[in-house]
């Protein structure tokens, strides 16, 4: 099939690995899940440091099963990338270990207080469900598959992120202010989640002609502002005045971009932030802390007992 023939079908029709794709295809697929992919392994990451500040138990034990999720949502994801055989799962780790894998702008930004939970498992799993649940009928079915499990627990995930802002808002004065504080210094992270304008974005285009993106970026952000500012006041939350967002003519939502600093978006897109290189910095560490198990268990996988039961 040539790439004319992929966007004509694309849309009605969905392929496999059973079909024959062009070259151009199969790259820009395994480049957009791998982006998935490394998000879901770093914001699991940013999530992790949650659990030492979590105020009780059932939290800390709550937000150890959502982390759990998200690396298995990267598992997921990285299988599905595999299917396109461009890279396998360790090249792609590797890349991200390395620093070449690129991932989501909001997990750049280390954290360090249970005031930043619900902007992650609130908003920003929030924005990831407006993305993933349109994912569900992208063209590469292995990718569409992952995401009808991913989706189901992302909705548990807004849900948990809902419930700490919800207590959280309803705590002392002192308490609120300081969720509001938070909310006004992640609110243009989240509003850059989405990417560009769509005039601006790199990969937009060729993605939505292929159908391996259904939906474009001004649609998802319109789509969770909609959504969520309403959301956001409901517990209490202002809307800062910047970013400005606005009602355009046709009713959708949008963001007036002057507002928002998309040097330092485009500086984190190349993983140059200095916050980027203390999130790789941890990822690369704790990869090569746990090599040992990698090895251990492929030299099990080779010995007779690991032929043996891999049998049964
Ligand atoms: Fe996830
Ligand atoms: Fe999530």
């Amino acid at each position: 099939m040539d790439i004319e023939a992929v966007k004509d079908q694309a849309g009605p029709r969905q392929f496999g690995p059973n079909d024959d794709m062009p070259e151009e295809y199969r790259r820009a697929a395994t480049r957009m899940i791998q982006f998935h992919a490394n998000s879901e392994v770093m914001g699991g990451y940013l999530d992790k440091e949650f659990t030492r500040h979590a105020p009780s138990l059932d939290r800390k034990l709550a937000n150890t099963a959502k982390v759990q999720d998200e690396i298995g949502h990267a598992q997921l994801l990285y299988r599905a990338a595999e299917t396109l055989g461009v890279k396998t799962r360790e090249e792609m780790l590797d890349e991200l270990k390395n620093g070449e894998g690129k991932f989501l702008n909001c997990f750049h930004y280390p954290v360090d207080s249970w005031y930043e939970a619900p902007m992650i498992d609130f908003f920003v799993d929030g924005g990831a469900m407006r993305r993933q649940a349109t994912l569900k009928s992208t063209s590469w079915t292995p990718y569409a598959h992952a995401m009808d499990k991913v989706c189901f627990e992302e909705g548990f995930h807004v849900k948990h992120g809902e419930s700490i802002l919800r207590e959280l808002m309803r705590g002392s004065k002192a308490t609120q202010e300081r969720t509001q504080e938070t909310f006004e210094e992640w609110w243009p992270r989240i509003l850059q989640f989405f990417g560009p304008t769509n005039d601006e974005s790199t990969h937009n285009d060729f993605a939505q002609e292929v159908g391996l993106k259904t939906t474009s970026n001004d649609e998802l952000r319109n789509s969770f502002l909609n959504l969520y500012i309403p959301k956001a006041e409901k517990y209490g939350l202002e809307i800062p005045e910047s970013p400005r967002v606005f009602e355009r003519d046709d009713g959708t939502m949008a963001v007036r971009e002057d507002d928002l600093d998309w040097e330092e978006f485009w500086t984190i897109a190349k993983n140059d932030y200095e916050g980027s290189h203390e999130q790789i910095g941890s990822r690369r560490r704790r990869q090569e802390a746990v090599a040992w198990v990698r090895e251990s268990l492929d030299g099990w996988e080779g010995s007779a007992a690991g032929t043996s039961q891999a049998a049964d």
